[in-house]
């Protein structure tokens, strides 16, 4: 498909779709967020900025759902374009729980180690199969980076955050905030930081508007 056939099929798509979204207005405040971590360590760096940022919304009085890309199974999207960008996909796995919460999340939080630049292969999978939904996902939404990595740089940084940037700027997101650690390589080295302390102060602060 052509750049231009690309854009123009996401449009086509997103007009065509007609799942209701949830209105945090009428919900009392209380927004729906949905957290994709991309860490296999479980008490991994990421792992330990989601759990905090999830305290703090919990705090907050927001309702959270969490993925663990790295402990369920989800298929690479094979670019087959049987859903048509908008369509069920070939694949009937995990990522079912994303597609049912995605939707209608009012935020969603990204929350991945750097893995050479990137990000970890795990979320990206998770991400490529938004191909599926783009059409329901090209809506309001808030969003939020939470990235781990050893090194500290701000031009290698700048390569995760940049895509992270585009993305969200492509799918219509605003984003409310970045929790960037550099510097921490073992599992846990988070915790000498206050970058946990910052995770959960930005999911305490969140509020709709
Ligand atoms: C496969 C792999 C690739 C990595 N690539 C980078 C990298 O490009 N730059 C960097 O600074 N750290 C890199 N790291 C280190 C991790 O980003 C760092 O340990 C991070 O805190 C891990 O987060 P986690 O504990 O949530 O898994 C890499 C680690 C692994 C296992």
């Amino acid at each position: 498909m052509k750049r231009r056939d690309f854009i123009k099929t996401t449009l086509a798509a997103a007009a065509l779709s007609v799942l209701p979204q949830v209105s945090t207005a009428a919900n009392g405040g209380q927004m729906k967020i949905l957290v994709l971590t991309g860490s296999p360590r479980k008490n991994g760096n990421s792992n330990i900025l989601a759990d905090n940022f999830i305290k703090g919304v919990t705090e907050a009085g927001h309702e959270v759902v969490r993925f663990d890309s790295a402990f369920k199974e989800v298929h690479p999207c094979i670019g087959c374009n049987s859903c048509g960008m908008n369509g069920p996909c070939v694949f009937k796995d995990d990522f079912e729980f994303v597609r049912q919460h995605i939707v209608d999340a009012d935020m969603v939080v990204f929350a991945t180690p750097m893995y050479y630049f990137g990000i970890s292969a795990q979320l990206k999978a998770v991400i490529d199969r938004f191909y599926a939904i783009n059409g329901q996902i090209h809506r309001p939404k808030k969003a939020a980076l939470l990235m781990t990595y050893a090194d500290n740089s701000a031009e290698k940084e700048s390569i995760l955050v940049n895509h992270y940037n585009f993305l969200i700027k492509y799918l219509g997101w605003e984003n409310v905030g970045q929790i960037i650690a550099p510097g921490v390589w073992p599992a846990g080295a988070v915790n000498h930081t206050d970058y946990p302390l910052k995770a959960y102060e930005l999911g305490k602060s969140l509020k709709l508007a």
